[in-house]
């Protein structure tokens, strides 16, 4: 008669074999890990991939194995990871990477390679984009509107500097009246954000928020993209027509960035539709009425560009109503601390990972970095940060190395002008110590006459005697 005991194990056993014949055949790569992330189970499919033997791979540290894994930072984060991507053997992957909770404790890790490539995917989703868009294609550089969820408004627009507050409230006067704006600002100062939040509070706040990059688009096309065109246009114009961005923005907002890469040409047809509030499409005949508000957006400075004959002067001023000036991020370093804590904080949110914060001496260091490429610049890095940072703090060395090389920079010339000014203290007090020398010698050791001389008071010269330790 068999025990209890011996029927719980061999029940466990089948258990154990049902599993790992399940692990081995799937057709999912597996791979599991110890707390400490060494590789306990590799199944067929992950060897296969890998092209290592399952001998080989178990018992190895996971990052020693799989490329861009995050197992390790699974274990200690205990927060699942599903559908990422991640590129193994130079493949793009779909993974899931699952914690094993016993008790209060992650005792391990399991990932899983759910495809044998995204390509199957991209099909897929290219699949259902094109039956969605068979009527309104339209050219990856134009936006045709947002849904409501991820509206920009005002207040998505972080900073508490006077010069980006400043900015703001002349950027909300202008979205309550149906002027046309002109925003100007580095690149990635946030001209587009500033362009929706504007949208956000127009009277044609209902209308869709459409945008569109000038330089993006070639020019024999800007025309059928902004105006629409006529059935049979021109070749390859599609059966019944299309309308265009003056169309589909219509008691809404078109957002023409980059306007500063506008063909003279179209300039000249743009200042006509801005002028006559109507548009006629290519290959057609009777004009439409338009009642749109324009943004326009460029980093280039236009007025140089009209001396150059390369932008046209009266478009210029039509579109200049109302300029809005966006600060570059070095111009309102105070933004920068709340900006990064910000940041951080959406982006281990959107990963699900445990928060992160700066070291005070990062934020400091970034606080004086002049960030050339603006806040773009700022949310790279700390997509990247949080990536590649797996502690919870983040330290200066961890920083990237330009932002480092930067601040030794920085470090260097303020100490070279530091020990300058140095020199030139010591220049002037060994010119005083000179100077007392003298006259006391002038004055035969005498002091009230030497002070006399160099016209200090006595209690003064007997002052600097001794801090230059003479006699
Ligand atoms: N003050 C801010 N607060 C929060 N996010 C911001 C802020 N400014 C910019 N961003 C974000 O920074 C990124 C860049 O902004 P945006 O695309 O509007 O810049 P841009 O000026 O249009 O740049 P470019 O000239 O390169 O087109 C966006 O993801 C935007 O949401
Ligand atoms: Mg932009």
């Amino acid at each position: 008669m068999k025990g209890i005991g011996e029927d719980l194990m061999q029940e466990n056993g089948n258990h154990l074999n049902i599993l790992t014949t399940v692990l081995e055949h799937a057709y999912e790569g597996i791979v599991v890990v110890d707390q400490q992330g060494v590789i306990t189970h590799f199944n067929q499919a992950y060897s296969r991939l890998k092209g290592i033997s399952q001998q080989q791979a178990i018992g190895q540290n996971v990052t020693d194995v799989i490329e861009n894994t995050r197992l390790h930072h699974v274990l200690k984060t205990g927060v699942p990871e599903r559908g990422r991507l991640q590129t193994i053997s130079g493949q793009d992957m779909i993974v899931h990477r699952i914690p094993v909770w016993e008790g209060e404790t992650v005792t391990s890790a399991i990932g899983i390679l759910v495809f044998d490539g995204v390509s199957d995917l991209y099909e897929i989703l290219e699949q259902i984009e094109s039956k969605e868009h068979t009527s309104t294609a339209s050219a990856p550089s134009v936006n045709r509107g947002k849904q409501p969820t991820e509206r920009t408004n005002f207040d998505t627009i972080i900073g508490r500097s006077e010069a980006i507050m400043n900015t703001k409230r002349i950027a909300r006067k202008a979205a309550k009246t149906l002027a046309t704006v002109q925003i100007t600002g580095e690149s990635g100062t946030g001209k587009e954000l500033f362009a929706q939040a504007i949208h956000d509070q127009s009277p044609y706040a209902d209308g869709e928020f459409i945008s569109i990059n000038c330089a993006a688009i070639p020019e024999h096309l800007l025309e059928a993209e902004l105006f629409g065109y006529e059935e049979g246009a021109f070749t390859g114009a599609k059966k019944g027509g299309k309308p265009g961005l003056f169309e589909a923005a219509d008691y809404g907002t078109l957002f023409l960035d980059e306007i500063g890469d506008m063909p003279l040409s179209m300039q000249s047809k743009i200042l006509r539709v801005l002028q006559e509030k109507e548009a006629t499409r290519v290959g057609g005949l009777t004009p439409y009425q338009t009642h749109v508000r324009i943004i326009s957006a460029t980093n280039k400075n236009l007025i140089s560009m009209i001396e150059e004959e390369r932008f046209r002067e009266d478009l210029y001023y039509r579109l200049n109503i109302i300029p809005i000036h966006i600060p570059p991020l070095r111009a309102r370093k105070e933004d920068i601390p709340l900006l990064l804590a910000t940041f951080l904080e959406n982006v281990c949110r959107k990963y699900e990972i445990e928060e992160k914060h700066f070291l005070a001496e990062s934020i400091s260091i970034l606080t004086h970095y002049p960030w050339p490429g603006n806040i773009r610049e700022m949310m790279n890095m700390i997509e990247q940060l949080v990536s590649l940072v797996d502690e919870e703090c983040i330290t200066p060395d961890k920083l990237p190395a330009k932002i480092l090389t930067e601040n030794s920079t920085v470090l260097e010339s303020r100490s070279s002008a530091f020990s300058f000014l140095e020199k030139i203290q010591q220049k002037k007090q060994d010119h005083e110590k000179e100077l007392l020398i003298t006259a006391l010698k002038d004055a035969n050791g005498n002091k009230a006459e030497a002070a006399r001389q160099i016209g200090i008071h006595r209690s003064t010269l007997y002052e600097k005697l001794k801090k230059f330790d003479i006699l």
